[in-house]
């Protein structure tokens, strides 16, 4: 293990974890190729020199990957986590004994915790933040105000990132552009569905060691990550509920083949919940009461307010802890209802979140859209910006060479067709 310097500060868990968390950094990375290739232009090109980047992600061995290739472009960057419970600490002590990161996280972390982690990542005095659900940019903006005028762009991972943002652009608070990574095609297409899916499932199964086949097993919310893990439960063989808000979300389950219908009749139903809605008390106490002995619970949204964890408490007698990331509350009247990972994303608190596979293309975005607003996009006024097409398009085909599969190009001839207005019928 490479000696840590006196002068690098860090909180992670146990430093002894570094080189498991290496090894696994490694594994991940060979699933990463786009931002392989990504790691090499930067070495050689060195956009991020002199910059300071803070980061709050997810601390995986994905991002692990990603905090190499912006080393590798010169940059110096602080990590914390991004969720109290989401973090690696193999991968957080590997970052901090083999790349002098300053890293501050360690899986299990209190609220006030992981707020001074959030603190810490700060003192590097950013030019780039790089979040995953805007609590860095919150802080930035109410507590460390006075560290405004160094940062010259953000990036934001999530969703429910991008949400929060826009609200703030909206009310005339945001005080820099900020690029919403997870709108690029080649993030939420991927990540979100095929990401999220398999990973929660994997989640679920590791808390519960539950069989899926036969369960009816209720997803709330069809956006991109639901229906990820719809997907996924059904080819597990559960028979899926799906609940909705929005009418053509609901349409386009039924059309897939999803039983749709409210959550209180889902609830009575569900044999495992799972949530990704983005959204408050989506599971909530008149559910609870009518949800049979044993439901499972879950969520994979952002937060960890989708599942009224209050309302479940109140109704309970006592909440044992049963497995790792299990707990049992057994509610006055006898019932029994399971909560998986504390409500917190479950895909990430009891599994190892989403394949690196699908990171590759997400963490091609964060790299590039970092890069681009450097180059020029931090001239952009305060507002929200969508990841530039080109960008999208040529991590889309960087990873499909790297697959070795090739695909068609336009010939002339069709080109002309698909731009002319002239040739319709009979022509
Ligand atoms: N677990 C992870 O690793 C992971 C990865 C990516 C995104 N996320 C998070 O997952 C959440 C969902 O992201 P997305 O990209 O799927 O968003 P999305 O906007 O595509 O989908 C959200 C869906 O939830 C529906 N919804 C809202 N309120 C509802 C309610 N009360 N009942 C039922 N449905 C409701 C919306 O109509 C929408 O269709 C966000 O919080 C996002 O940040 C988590």
């Amino acid at each position: 293990m490479s000696t840590v310097t006196k002068e690098l500060t860090y909180d992670v868990a146990d430093l002894k974890l570094a080189e498991k968390g290496r090894f696994r950094m490694e594994w991940a990375g060979r699933e990463m190729p786009v931002l392989s290739l990504i790691e090499e232009r930067f070495r050689k090109e060195q956009p991020f020199k002199g910059i300071r980047m803070a980061a709050a992600m997810h601390v995986t061995s994905e991002t692990a990957n990603l905090m190499r290739v912006l080393l590798a472009g010169g940059a110096e960057v602080a990590l914390c986590a991004s969720n109290p419970l989401s973090t690696q600490d193999d991968i957080a002590a590997a970052l901090v004994a083999y790349y002098e990161m300053p890293v501050y996280a360690i899986k299990g972390e209190s609220v006030d915790q992981y707020n001074s982690h959030l603190n810490s990542v700060l003192n590097i005095r950013p030019h780039i933040t790089m979040d995953d659900g805007m609590d860095l940019v919150a802080m930035l903006h109410t507590q460390r105000s006075e560290l405004l005028g160094d940062v010259r762009a953000g990036t934001e991972e999530t969703t429910t990132g991008v949400i929060r943002l826009r609200a703030m652009a909206a009310a005339g608070q945001l005080r820099f552009p900020v690029v919403a990574v997870n709108d690029a095609q080649t993030k939420h297409f991927f990540d979100n569905r095929y990401g999220t899916g398999q990973s929660t499932i994997d989640g679920i199964v590791r808390a519960t060691n539950i069989l899926m086949a036969g369960k009816n097993f209720v997803v709330a919310g069809y956006g991109w990550c639901s229906k990820g893990i719809a997907m996924r439960a059904r080819g597990m063989g559960a028979n899926v509920i799906v609940t909705e808000v929005d009418p053509l979300r609901a349409l386009e389950a039924v059309m897939d083949g999803f039983r749709v219908m409210p959550m209180v009749e889902a609830a009575a139903a569900g044999h495992i919940f799972c949530s990704a809605t983005g959204d408050i008390h989506v599971i909530d106490d008149s559910h609870i009461a009518v949800m049979n002995d044993g439901a499972i619970l879950a969520n994979s949204g952002h937060f960890d307010v989708e599942i009224n964890l209050k309302a479940l408490e109140a109704r309970s007698s006592k909440i044992t802890r049963v497995r790792e990331f299990l707990d049992e509350y057994v509610l006055e009247d006898g019932r029994r209802i399971y909560v998986a990972g504390e409500g917190r994303l479950v895909n990430l608190a009891a599994a190892e979140g989403h394949p690196s596979a699908v990171m590759d293309m997400s963490f091609a975005n964060q790299a590039l859209a970092a890069e681009y607003m450097l180059k020029g996009g931090a001239n952009l006024p305060p507002a929200v910006y969508d990841v530039p097409g080109e960008i999208d398009r040529d991590i889309a085909a960087l990873k499909l060479r790297a697959m070795g599969i090739n695909i068609d190009v336009l010939t002339a001839e069709q080109e002309h067709y698909l731009s002319a207005w002239t040739l319709g019928t009979g022509h």
